[in-house]
C-alpha cells in the first residue's frame, strides 16, 4: 500500500503546490511509483504537471461517477489525478456522514500501484482538506519566510489533532518546511527562532533542510518541466532534493 502524504497550510502562497511537485519529482528520481493528487480546485499542480483538467477529474471519482484509476493522466512528468474548479462544490454536494472519507475510499483502489501518494490541498481547512488529513499517513506544513506564516499554525495544529482523535488516529505532523528562506536576510532568521519556538512548544518537528528562493522553482512550473531535470545545480532544486532525502530517512 502506497503511503500518503499530504501538504497543507490554510495560508496561499505559501508553497504547498511547489513542495508538492518537488517531492513528487524528487522521489520519481530515485525509482519510486508516484502518484499526484490535486485536491486544489485551482487546479495548479495538474498545470505544472502538464496534466489536463478536462473530466474526469478527482471530483468525478469523489462523485463516484469514474472509477479512481480512469481518471490518472500519465503525463511527461508524473502520474496525476487533475483537478478543476468543479472541486469546490463538494463543499455544499456532500453533507451527509462519512463525508470525511470520500477522498481516503478513492484512494483505496490505487494504493497498491505506488509507493507514495502526494496529495496537493487547498488554502482552507473546509471539508477538502479535511478529506485529505483523513486519507493522508503524514501531513507537510510549508511555512513562508516571512511574519504572518507562522500565525495560522496553531489553528492548523488543532484541526490536525482534532482528525488523528476523531478520523485518523495514525496521522502524522511529519513537520513544518521553511520554504523560500534566505539565511542572510533578518527577517528570514527572525521567522526561524520563532518557527523553532514553534515546534518546541507544540512539539512539532521542523525540518531541518529549508527551500531557498530561486525563479527557477516559479520557472520550472509555468514551463511546465521537471525541475530537477531543467536546473539540477539550481540551489533551491538541491535544497528540494536534499528535503527528499530527509524525509526518506524520517517520517517516509
Ligand atoms: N523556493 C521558491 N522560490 C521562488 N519562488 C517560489 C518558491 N516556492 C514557491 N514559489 C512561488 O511562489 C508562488 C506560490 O507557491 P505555491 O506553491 O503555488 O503556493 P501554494 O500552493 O501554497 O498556494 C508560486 O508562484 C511559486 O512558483
Ligand atoms: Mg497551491
Amino acid at each position: 500500500m502506497a503511503k500518503v502524504i499530504c501538504f497543507a497550510n490554510q495560508k496561499g502562497g505559501v508553497g504547498k503546490t511547489t513542495s508538492t511537485n518537488a517531492l513528487a519529482m524528487g522521489l520519481k528520481h530515485k525509482g519510486y511509483r508516484v502518484l499526484c493528487i490535486d485536491f486544489d480546485p485551482q487546479g495548479n499542480l495538474s498545470f505544472s504537471m502538464n496534466a489536463d483538467t478536462e473530466p474526469p477529474t478527482i471530483y468525478d471519482v469523489v462523485k463516484r461517477k469514474v472509477k479512481c484509476r480512469f481518471a490518472i493522466r500519465h503525463t511527461d512528468l508524473i502520474d496525476i489525478i487533475p483537478s478543476n474548479l468543479l472541486l469546490s462544490s463538494v463543499e455544499v454536494e456532500f453533507t451527509g456522514n462519512g463525508r470525511e472519507f470520500l477522498l481516503k475510499d478513492c484512494i483505496k483502489q490505487v494504493s497498491p500501484m505506488y509507493d507514495y501518494i502526494l496529495i496537493d490541498s487547498p488554502p482552507e481547512l473546509g471539508v477538502l482538506t479535511v478529506n485529505a488529513f483523513t486519507a493522508a499517513n503524514v501531513v507537510l506544513v510549508p511555512v513562508l519566510t516571512d511574519v504572518y506564516s507562522l500565525q495560522g499554525i496553531t489553528r492548523l495544529y488543532d484541526t490536525l489533532e482534532h482528525i488523528k482523535r476523531t478520523l485518523n488516529p495514525d496521522l502524522k505532523f511529519g513537520g513544518m518546511l521553511l520554504v523560500r528562506y534566505n539565511a542572510r536576510e533578518e527577517l528570514s532568521r527572525t521567522v526561524l527562532a520563532t518557527a523553532e519556538m514553534v515546534s518546541k512548544s507544540l512539539n512539532i518537528p521542523l525540518l531541518r533542510t529549508h527551500i531557498r528562493s530561486s525563479v527557477m522553482i516559479a520557472k520550472a512550473q509555468a514551463m511546465q518541466k521537471d525541475m530537477i531535470q531543467l536546473a539540477p545545480g539550481n540551489h533551491a532544486v538541491m535544497d528540494y532534493m536534499q528535503l527528499t532525502n530527509e524525509l526518506l530517512k524520517g517520517v517516509l
